[in-house]
C-alpha cells in the first residue's frame, strides 16, 4: 500500500468512514460519499505528468485520465509498475480522455462576444464511446473490477449507457442499461446494443428509469455505475486536470458544464477543493451550470425561483425540506422535464448536494438556457470545425447569457466542457431545413 484511500460520507455532522472495497453508494444514513486520500500528493507530480505525455508504448500514460492515476489512485498501486497497472487499472488501450484538451473557437468568441484568446471549450466528446463519461467508466469500471464484479447496471439519458456497454464490453462484464423508452438519442441506443448490453427500456423518464434500476440492482446486487457511484467521480475530476495542465496550472477564472444529474459539477467541486488544500492551485475559478430552461431543478432552486427560498450547501446543513417540497410540487403538477436536450432531461439531480457544495466552494452560478439557444450554439461551434450534441450546446448559450448580464467580463478566462459529440444527426438536419434559423445553411436541390 502506498497511500491511503478510504470512502468518507460528504455530511460534515455525519462523516462516516468505509473501506474502498465495499460497494454503496451512500452512508448508512444515506448520505453520499466521497473517496478521500489521506497522503497529500507532491506537487512535483505536475511535472510527472507533463513527461507522462511523451507516452512511448504506456497506454497507462497515453490515457488522459490514468496519466494522472497518482490522484486517482484509490486501488493504492503503484503507479509507476506497468503490470500493475495493467492488472488494476480499466482502460480501452489509453483512449479515454486522450484527444481532450481546451481548444480556442473564435467563432464562439465572437458569438458570446468574449475576447477570442480568452474562451476555450474542451471537446469530451472526443472520447472512445463519445463523451465525458468514458473519464469516470475507466475508473468505476477499475472499482468494480477490483471488487470481482461481473455485471454492471445504470440507468441513463444515453451517453452512459454508451460508454458503460463499451467498458463493460471490454472487460468482460454483463452490462444492462434502464433508459427512458423513446427518449434517448438514436446513435446512443445503437451504441449499447452494439456494445452488447441488455438495454431495458423503462416508460417515463430518466427519473423514473433511476429509480427502477436502483431497486433492481439492490435486489440482484449488482454493481451500479451511475454518477452516484463515487468512484465514478474520482475519473471525472481528470477533466478539470486536464484544463488546468493546458493552461499551466493556472486556473481560469470560469469553468463552465452544462448541468443533468449534477455528477461533473460535484466531481469539479471536489477536485478542486483537493488541489486547493494541498496548495497546488492559489484561485479558485467559479463554476457556472447550465441548465435547460425544460429541467431546471438546479436553477430554480439556487436561484430562489421556488417558494423564495435560495438552496445551499450552507456548510452541509442544506434545507432538504425545501427540495422535497420542490419534488412533491413537481410530481403533484405533473411537471415532467422537457427539452430537446435529451441527454439533460432530469428533473431531480442525484448530485444535487454535493452539486450545491461545490457551487458553495467555487462561489458558482447556475443560469438556464433556451433549446433555441442550444440549437444556436451547437451550430456555431460546428462553424468552428467541431460537433457537440444539444446539450452541450447549453455551455456557450449560458456564456452568452452570463456576458450579457455581465457576470462573465468579456476578458475573464473561461473553459466551457462540450460534453458529447452529435449523436442524433436528426437535430442538426431539421435545424438547417429551417431557413429561420440563425446559422441555417439550408441545402438546396441542384437544377443544372
Ligand atoms: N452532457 C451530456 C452530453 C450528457 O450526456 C450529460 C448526462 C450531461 C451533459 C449532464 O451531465 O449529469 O454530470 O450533470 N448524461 C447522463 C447519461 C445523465 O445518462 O448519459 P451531469
Amino acid at each position: 500500500m502506498i497511500s491511503d484511500a478510504y470512502q468518507e460520507c460528504i455530511d460534515p455532522k455525519c462523516m462516516l468512514r468505509y473501506d474502498i472495497k465495499e460497494f454503496r453508494l451512500s452512508c448508512s444514513k444515506g448520505h453520499p460519499l466521497d473517496i478521500k486520500y489521506s497522503i497529500k500528493p507532491h506537487v512535483k507530480l505536475k511535472d510527472v505528468f507533463a513527461m507522462r505525455r511523451n507516452h512511448g508504448s504506456n497506454i497507462y500514460n497515453e490515457s488522459g485520465v490514468w496519466r494522472f492515476r497518482d490522484l486517482i489512485n484509490f486501488c493504492q498501486i503503484d503507479t509507476e509498475d506497468y503490470e500493475e497497472c495493467a492488472k488494476y487499472l480499466a482502460s480501452l488501450d489509453g483512449a479515454e480522455g486522450r484527444l481532450s484538451k481546451p481548444f480556442k473557437m473564435s467563432k464562439v468568441a465572437e458569438y458570446v462576444n468574449m475576447h477570442k484568446d480568452c474562451l476555450f471549450l474542451q471537446p469530451e466528446g472526443y472520447n472512445p464511446s463519445g463523451s465525458f463519461k468514458d473519464n469516470g467508466m475507466a475508473t468505476a469500471l477499475t472499482h468494480a473490477k477490483l471488487l470481482n464484479v461481473k455485471k454492471i447496471m445504470c440507468a441513463s439519458t444515453g451517453n452512459t449507457s454508451a460508454s458503460a456497454a463499451m467498458y463493460a464490453s471490454n472487460e468482460g462484464m454483463e452490462c444492462e442499461v434502464y433508459v427512458p423508452r423513446g427518449e434517448i438519442a438514436i446513435g446512443k441506443l445503437g451504441q449499447a446494443l452494439q456494445f452488447g448490453a441488455q438495454v431495458i427500456e423503462v416508460d417515463g423518464n430518466f427519473d423514473d428509469a433511476l429509480a427502477v434500476m436502483l431497486k433492481e440492482a439492490k435486489r440482484s446486487n449488482a454493481y451500479v455505475v451511475n454518477s452516484v457511484n463515487p468512484f465514478r467521480l474520482e475519473g471525472q475530476k481528470t477533466i478539470v486536470y486536464r484544463v488546468l495542465e493546458y493552461l499551466n496550472w493556472e486556473p481560469p477564472d470560469w469553468l463552465v458544464y452544462p448541468g443533468g444529474a449534477l455528477g461533473n459539477t460535484a466531481s469539479a467541486g471536489k477536485c478542486l477543493m483537493e488541489l486547493y488544500e494541498w496548495g497546488w492551485i492559489k484561485k479558485i475559478p467559479r463554476l457556472a451550470v447550465i441548465n435547460a430552461e425544460g429541467a431546471s431543478t438546479l436553477y430554480t432552486l439556487y436561484n430562489g425561483k421556488f417558494n423564495g427560498k435560495e438552496l445551499r450547501w450552507n456548510k452541509g446543513n442544506v434545507d432538504l425540506d425545501l427540495i422535497n417540497e420542490y419534488y412533491e410540487y413537481m410530481d403533484k403538477n405533473n411537471i415532467r422535464p422537457r427539452t430537446d436536450a435529451t441527454a439533460i432531461q432530469i428533473g431531480k439531480p442525484a448530485n444535487l448536494l454535493k452539486a450545491l457544495r461545490a457551487l458553495e466552494f467555487t462561489n458558482g452560478v447556475v443560469e438556464c438556457v433556451s433549446d433555441k439557444d442550444m440549437y444556436d450554439s451547437m451550430a456555431v461551434v460546428g462553424l468552428n470545425g467541431f460537433d457537440c450534441e444539444l446539450a452541450s450546446g447549453a455551455v456557450p448559450a449560458g456564456i452568452k447569457k452570463l456576458r450579457e448580464q455581465e457576470i462573465i467580463k468579456k476578458d475573464d478566462v473561461v473553459v466551457g466542457i462540450l460534453t458529447g459529440r452529435q449523436k442524433d444527426p436528426n437535430l442538426v438536419i431539421n435545424y438547417h431545413l429551417n431557413p429561420s434559423n440563425r446559422f441555417a445553411v439550408t441545402p438546396k436541390r441542384y437544377k443544372g
